[in-house]
This record gives C-alpha cells, sequence and structure tokens, in this order.
C-alpha cells in the first residue's frame, strides 16, 4: 500500500489531457503469472541457449520480426572489440522501440574482472565497462515501467546464469534497474534442501514482514525474530507465515547464542540468514553523541557480524546457505545527517563482500541488498515535500515497495542463485542517489 497520490492522479485521463506525465504502474509477481506478458527477443550467441532455455522452461516465447517485445536479451557475453561493442547497439537500436510496458531489456557482457591485469585485456576490460554505461543509460531511457540491466558472466558461468537471468526477466524486479549482476561459476550446488529454513531479523513490519512473507510464499520455513516490544505483530506475522516467532533483541549479549540454539534445536540448519533489521538515528556530525552513534551501530553492523559468526562457529550454515543483509543506498552514497546510519550500512558491505571467499569452500554465498526509497512506515513519517522529491528521483518516478526488496532477499536466497556472491543488488528504480 502506498500514499502516492501524485502516481495515481497520473493515471487519471484528464491529467493525460493536461499532459501530465504518467508515473507507470509497475507489473509485480502475482500467483501463477507467466514471466513475461509477451514474446522475447534474443540475440544470437554464445549463451543464446541458456537463454532459450529459461524462456522455454517458464513457457515464454520467442518474438518475430515485428510487434512489441516484453523482453530483450542482447548477448553481448563475447564483446571484446570496440566493434562488438558496436554490433551489441546495432541490435539494442532498433529492438529497444518494440520494448512494451514494464519491459526487460537485459545485456550479458563478459565480466570484466575475469581478465583484469593482462596489458592485453586493457581494450577488453574498456569494451565491458563500456556496456555498463549503456545499460545505465537505456535504463534511464526506457518508458513504462521497463527496466534495463546487465549480466557481467564469468567464464564457465553458464549453469548459474539461469538464476540472475529469470529473476530480472520476471516481475519480480519490478524495482531493479541500471544495475550490474555479476555471475561467476557456483562452488556449490545449484539445487538444496527442501523447504529452506530462514531467519528473517526485523520481521514484525515493513520489509521484514514483506521479506518473511514472500520467502514462505517460495516454500520456506520461517523463523521471524524481532524485539519482545514488538512481540504481537512478530506472533500475528508468524503465524500468517506458517513459521515460528523469536523473540530476541539482536544486540542483548546472548542474542546469538539463543537464535543459534533455537536454529539448532528445531531445524538443524540455517539455509537463509537475512539481516534486516535497522534503525536510525539521524544527527548531523558535528552534533552526534553515544546515544545516537552507538545503538545504530549495535542493531545495523555489530549484531549482523555476531550473528554470522556465531552461525558460522555453529556449523549451521548449509552448503547452499544464503546470507543476504539490507544495506541501504545511503551506504553507497552517504546521506547528510547519517554518518551513523551510512557507516554501518556500508560496513554491512564490506562484511558481505569479505564473506564472500570466506562461504566459498563449503557452497554458500553472501550479497547484500541495497533498498533506495521504500514505502513504509518509516519513510511516511518523512515530511511531505523531502517525501515528494525522494520518490521522484530515480529512473522508475516511484518509491519502491517492501515486495520489491523482500523479492529480491528472496532470489539471492534460493540455491541456485549460487553464481552470485560477495555482490551489493541494489533494489531502487536506479535512484540517483549513489549512482
Ligand atoms: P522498520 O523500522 O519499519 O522495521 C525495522 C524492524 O526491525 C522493526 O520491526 C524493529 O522492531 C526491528 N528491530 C529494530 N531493532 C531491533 C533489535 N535490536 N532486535 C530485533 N529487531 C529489531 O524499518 P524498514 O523500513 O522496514 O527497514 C528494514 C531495513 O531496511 C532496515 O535495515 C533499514 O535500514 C533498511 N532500509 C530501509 C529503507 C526504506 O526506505 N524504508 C531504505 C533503505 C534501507
Amino acid at each position: 500500500m502506498t500514499n502516492d497520490t501524485v502516481r495515481d492522479l497520473s493515471q487519471h485521463p484528464l491529467a493525460q489531457r493536461l499532459g501530465m506525465p504518467r508515473i507507470p504502474v509497475l507489473r509485480r509477481h502475482e500467483p501463477g503469472q507467466a514471466l513475461l506478458d509477451g514474446p522475447a527477443l534474443v540475440s544470437e550467441g554464445p549463451l543464446a541457449p541458456v537463454v532459450r532455455a529459461v524462456l522455454t522452461s517458464h513457457g515464454a516465447a520467442e518474438a518475430g520480426p515485428e510487434g512489441h517485445l516484453a523482453a530483450i536479451v542482447v548477448d553481448a557475453s563475447g564483446a571484446r572489440t570496440l566493434d562488438d561493442l558496436a554490433s551489441a547497439q546495432q541490435i539494442l537500436t532498433p529492438a529497444v522501440r518494440r520494448l512494451g510496458r514494464s519491459g526487460r531489456l537485459i545485456v550479458l557482457g563478459p565480466d570484466s574482472a575475469a581478465t583484469v591485469g593482462t596489458a592485453a585485456a586493457v581494450t577488453e576490460i574498456a569494451v565491458a565497462q563500456a556496456l555498463e554505461g549503456l545499460i545505465r543509460s537505456a535504463a534511464k531511457e526506457v518508458r513504462g515501467g521497463a527496466t534495463a540491466n546487465l549480466i557481467a558472466v564469468a567464464p564457465g558461468a553458464e549453469a548459474a546464469l539461469a538464476s540472475p537471468l529469470a529473476f530480472l526477466l520476471s516481475a519480480r524486479s519490478a524495482f531493479v534497474s541500471g544495475q550490474v549482476v555479476r555471475v561467476r561459476a557456483q562452488t556449490g550446488p545449484l539445487t538444496g534442501p527442501s523447504p529452506r529454513i530462514a531467519v528473517v531479523t526485523g520481521a514484525a513490519r515493513g520489509i521484514g514482514a514483506a521479506i518473511a512473507t514472500v520467502l514462505a510464499r517460495e516454500g520456506a520455513t520461517v523463523i521471524a525474530v524481532d524485539v519482545p516490544a514488538a512481540g504481537e505483530a512478530l506472533a500475528a506475522l508468524a503465524n500468517r507465515v506458517g513459521g515460528t516467532a523469536l523473540q530476541l533483541d539482536i544486540t542483548a549479549p546472548d542474542a546469538a547464542d539463543r537464535l543459534v540454539e533455537h536454529v539448532g534445536a528445531r531445524h538443524g540448519r540455517l539455509d537463509v540468514l537475512v539481516h534486516n533489521a535497522g534503525i536510525t538515528r539521524d544527527r548531523l556530525l558535528a552534533n552526534m553523541d553515544d546515544t545516537r552513534w552507538a545503538p545504530v551501530v549495535a542493531v545495523n553492523l555489530a549484531a549482523q557480524l555476531t550473528i554470522t559468526e556465531q552461525v558460522m562457529a555453529a556449523d549451521l550454515l548449509s552448503d547452499t546457505g544464503r546470507v543476504v543483509a539490507i544495506s541501504s543506498t545511503t551506504g553507497i552514497a552517504g546521506n547528510r545527517g547519517q554518518t551513523n546510519y551510512a557507516a554501518t550500512k556500508a560496513g554491512v558491505i564490506g562484511m558481505v563482500r569479505a564473506l564472500a571467499p570466506v562461504l566459498d569452500d563449503r557452497g554458500a554465498t553472501a550479497n547484500a541488498i541495497a533498498p533506495g526509497f521504500i514505502e513504509t512506515e518509516m519513510t511516511a513519517r518523512m515530511p511531505t515535500a523531502t517525501r515528494e522529491g525522494a520518490r521522484r528521483i530515480n529512473s522508475l518516478r516511484q518509491g519502491g515497495l517492501p515486495v520489491d526488496v523482500a523479492e529480491a532477499v528472496a532470489w539471492l536466497g534460493q540455491a541456485d542463485a549460487a553464481g552470485v556472491t560477495g555482490q551489493v543488488l541494489r533494489v531502487c528504480g536506479q535512484s540517483m542517489v549513489g549512482a
């Protein structure tokens, strides 16, 4: 639910007649929904068989030479030269004119990181990076709620590509645009035990409640964690999703032990650990005191570090284990009055980057999600003018919904997302903040 009246009014025929720009209504996931609401154009290339297999497995059709497109997937994974770059543009230009509402433009590029360090690779790396600029600009041009994203594919990542591709094609990625997702050969299995056992902190309301709900929709057994003061809402949420409620202040000295004990005793393993609980205590740095600094660091960063460490020490994380930490675009760009919050949200990004290689051995992954402006109780309390401004400064010209963050978390929590690790996925509608 949002109170975005400007967007609602922009749908009205009168607003259209007055020339008011229409703020798109995004296609979002619904039960039983098709992957795409129309045909997809697939360019030829080494990865075309993978793309076609994903489309076929979801019942999506390939497009003919004319008519609207629900998706465009251009395989530029073999691009090494400026001529290759030009070829991608020549395919994209006529195709993008045909892209329909909430359409998906996806370019598969080479993963430049794979070849850094050799003189011969300089042009290749420049070309790979050029595709990032191309896709970020295309994301600002496509209309009607369409998105554009790049998947940078490392050598040997063919099997792991299907998962990010399906997510970015689907309506589950409604608020993900202008992003680069890197996929590499997975170190662990692409399928795991069922049901997946998931812990979500801060699950009583807002984004955490949406994460618990979407994980349960995808078949997970959810352990919902929140402070005792939110006990009633937590119990209601746990009931709704058929999971269990664990009243726990994650900053308490014994919090990690209690969590490990609860999960270990009931399930013996943990497949998805979602660090969502977070707080703000805004103040300019010049006026920052310990009553604002310490609790933000304790909830947003220290608790994440301790819980992750204890879960690993207890050997609870399964070999398709997924750690998903909620960061923020503020952790990427910084924000006036939020040195404490931004420090923790940037710290979370450092945490997953450092964790990823540690988890590689067991096949597990760690990633961060950086939401932009999301319509929650927190943002509903912003002054009207600030809120209105914050909503419009992204390519989709609206705030995201908690479910948009939840869909991204649920995707990264899947066993088949094994090729994506150590990354930050922004769910921000390509916000100018942090660009
Ligand atoms: P919210 O304030 O609505 O919910 C946060 C939940 O965390 C609450 O249920 C709260 O009780 C719980 N929590 C707080 N301290 C806790 C503790 N010590 N132990 C256990 N639970 C605790 O916040 P919202 O908007 O749902 O945000 C969720 C996450 O998303 C946070 O990490 C936030 O920083 C992040 N985020 C939110 C954005 C937005 O626009 N709403 C944008 C970017 C990031």
